[in-house]
């Protein structure tokens, strides 16, 4: 699929913001796993989500779903699949479901699109196979042959959620106690969600702890919006609302709001109106008008705070005064693309004073833009980050290989037509 964006005057209106990503996973995931059923309202409906949903209905579990209600059915007994399961594009799918697969009495393959074929799975696999189960693949396939664990105390090297989910979803049912460190704090919604569950788990800073829990309660939950699909719009609204853009319902759970740190860094405000607490996560109605052109830093602790952003954030500092610098972001190159190096040819095909390094990137601000021809490589977050720059490019930009985009926001166009001005 190709994006076609031409030049916007000017973003204004509203937007409500679809599901988070990670929450509607993690919703069917712990659903699967609770004793007795439980709601879940709007999840997420893009691709990764269902993928998700599907393979745990290949493991008995039962889904019923009325288009807005979806209600997650455990099954007593996980079943043994008769192929492998196809988690498409999604880490979160593989690597989550592999801590609950691992303590099961099953074996389980599987598999995923071209880009998650590519993608590290040994920072899964050490940590199972530590535990006690059987896991081949350093990338997809992945084999797990689950049984027994036992539980351990395991130093992940990167600030990954994925990682420490997959850990502690493996140590609800291992023997003794699993402690999960981090080399700084990934985003919480495994945590939260297990503590409402009633699992005996203990955060104390990037050090988590759970001990076996076998008993956990069935939950009803809203899912809020998803900071890292709000991340576009506020960009948007950072170059362009002269009058106010508001986006709707969004997850501003701590964890997940570097970017709001970064727009503070710009000099652009964003207001919280409507502040609530909806099932253990705190929400927002964000409201960002245009403002600051002050460049920015994005190193050490903030990066997990907004790995998904960094490539729409990239875009904003084309248009900032002066150098912006992103570090310690080498997480960036096993994303669904090599998100430094796409980012950075992409950008500079449009014109863009972009250098690629290691682990991040130097942008040369402000540069104008100019619409061509650009490559999504098949990623969702870099073809959003692309039509975003297409705002403020002359003339028109065709983003190619978009369909991606469908993983994690299937009406984004719809929404991007909606607060353009022209
Ligand atoms: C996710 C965690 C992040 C993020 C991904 C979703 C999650 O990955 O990039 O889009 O739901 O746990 P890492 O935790 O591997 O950085």
């Amino acid at each position: 699929m190709k994006l076609v964006v031409t030049r916007a005057q000017a973003v204004s209106g509203e937007i409500v913001i679809p599901s988070d990503k990670s929450l509607s996973h993690r919703s069917y995931l712990l659903g699967a796993i609770a004793n007795g059923p439980s709601r879940i309202k709007n999840p997420l409906r893009g691709e990764d989500c269902e993928s998700t949903r599907h393979c745990l209905e290949k493991l008995g579990t039962r889904i019923e779903d009325d288009g807005t209600f979806v209600t997650v059915i455990p099954a007593k007994e996980w079943s043994q699949p008769t192929e492998p399961l196809d988690c498409g594009n999604s880490g979160t799918t593989m690597r989550l479901l592999s801590g609950l697969v691992a303590s099961r009495p099953l074996t389980v393959t599987m598999k995923g699109d071209a880009s998650l074929s590519r993608r590290p799975m040994k920072r899964i696999a050490k940590p199972l196979n530590e535990m006690g189960a059987i896991v081949t693949g350093e990338t997809p396939p992945l084999t797990i042959q689950g049984g027994n664990l036992n539980g351990i105390t395991y130093h992940s090297e990167v600030a990954s959620a994925q990682v420490k989910s997959c850990v502690l979803l493996a140590g609800l049912r291992a023997d003794g106690k699993t402690v999960l460190h981090e080399p700084s704090k990934s985003r919480d919604h495994t945590e939260r969600m297990l503590t409402a569950m009633g699992a005996a788990i203990t955060v104390n800073e990037n050090a988590v702890e759970i001990e076996p829990s076998f008993d956990l309660q069935p939950f009803q939950m809203r899912v809020p919006g998803d900071i890292s699909s709000a991340a576009f719009w506020m960009v948007a609204g950072a170059l362009l609302a002269e009058q106010p853009l508001t986006l709707i319902g969004v997850n501003v759970n701590p964890t997940r709001t570097g970017i709001l740190d970064v727009l503070s860094q710009v000099g652009v405000s964003v207001s919280h109106d409507n502040q609530r607490e909806e099932n253990g996560e705190p929400v927002a109605d964000l409201v960002i008008t245009r403002n600051g052109t002050n460049p920015f830093v994005i190193e050490g602790s903030l990066v997990p705070r907004l790995i998904d952003e960094i490539p729409v954030l990239a875009v904003l500092a084309t248009q900032l005064s002066g150098e912006t610098i992103v570090r310690d972001a080498r997480e960036l190159r096993v994303k669904e693309t090599d998100r430094i190096g796409v980012i950075a040819a992409g950008l500079r095909s449009m014109g863009a004073n972009i250098e690629p390094t290691d682990d991040g990137f130097i942008i040369q601000g402000p540069t104008p833009l100019r619409g061509t021809t650009i490559d999504a490589s098949g990623d969702h977050r870099v073809g959003m980050a692309f039509a975003i720059a297409g705002l403020v490019a002359d003339g028109e930009t065709v983003i190619e290989n978009a369909d991606s985009i469908k993983t994690s926001y299937p009406n984004f166009e719809e929404h991007l037509h909606s607060i353009v001005n022209s």
